[in-house]
């Protein structure tokens, strides 16, 4: 590519459940991180009031928008709505962040320059040489190396942070995926995608990021996300040694 290549048209959806003291810290890091990337917030009805928050944010800024879900329904079915508001709207590259600054909008140009450079999907990664993950607690980090250990095992796919939640997507690529049957619901919509995206041959580069747990909050994670991981994967795994992709196969 060269610079006299138009830009691509970037949204970055964030997902937001009670996140209102987090929302305007994320969203001015973003807007000057990347200043002409768009931003969409998908917020599920936060008794804290973050999707008002958010409105209010978006009436001074062109930039940014909300898509108001109904109630809480996980982060899978909110960055599907939002991948579907961002391809109606034209979106070149959909990027996926957290919003309580675990992911740092500082890096994402590295991300972006991976899609410019011809990848479909650029997972800020943890687990490649110069990533890095800051202040979680030892339970967290073990949860996070064993999933990632546990996914290649079942599934083998060459990816070393399969549940990494910040992403940049070539949206094109994207909507190959048969998004229309995706079934998780919970952080295992990450683990799905990665495995979506490696079966249908993109191009997936992990980028180094550092992780920095959140200072402002608390975090959504609970046991059921964690046994609907399991469980899925498992079944993953099992159906391709069978010969018998999953029912959802693209
Ligand atoms: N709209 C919506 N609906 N947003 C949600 C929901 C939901 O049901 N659940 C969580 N979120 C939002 C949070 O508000 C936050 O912006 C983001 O999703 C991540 O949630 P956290 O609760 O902060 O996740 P975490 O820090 O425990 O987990 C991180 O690590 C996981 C494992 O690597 C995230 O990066 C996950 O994406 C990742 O899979
Ligand atoms: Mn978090």
């Amino acid at each position: 590519m060269t610079g006299t290549t138009a830009p691509h048209r970037v949204l970055v959806i964030i997902p937001t459940y009670n996140e209102r003291d987090n929302l305007p810290l994320i969203v001015g890091r973003v807007r000057a991180a990347v200043p002409t990337a768009h931003l969409l917030i998908a917020d599920d009805a936060s008794p804290d009031g973050t999707g008002q928050l958010a409105d209010h944010l978006a009436t001074d800024d062109p930039h940014i928008h909300v898509l108001h879900r109904p109630g809480k329904a996980g982060l899978g079915a909110a960055y599907l709505d939002g991948f579907d508001w961002g391809t109606r709207h034209g979106f070149d590259v959909l990027v996926e962040m957290d919003a309580d600054g675990s992911h740092q909008p500082e890096q994402l140009p590295s991300l972006l320059e991976r899609v410019t450079d011809g990848a479909d999907l650029a997972i800020g990664s943890r687990y490649v040489p110069g990533g890095a993950v800051q202040n979680w607690p030892w339970h967290r980090q073990l949860l996070s190396r064993g999933g990632n250990i546990y996914i290649r095992l079942m599934l083998g796919i060459p990816v070393n942070d399969a549940t990494a939640g910040f992403r940049a997507y070539r949206t094109t690529s994207l909507n190959t995926l048969a998004l229309d049957d995706v079934e998780s619901q919970g952080y295992c919509f990450q683990i799905d995608l990665t495995w979506r995206a490696a079966r249908a041959g993109l191009r997936i580069d992990e980028v180094p990021i550092t992780f920095v747990e959140r200072a402002i909050g608390s975090s959504k994670m609970s046991q059921n996300i964690v046994l609907e991981a399991l469980w899925r994967v498992f079944r993953w795994g099992i159906n391709s040694r069978l010969g018998r992709l999953p029912r959802t196969t693209p």
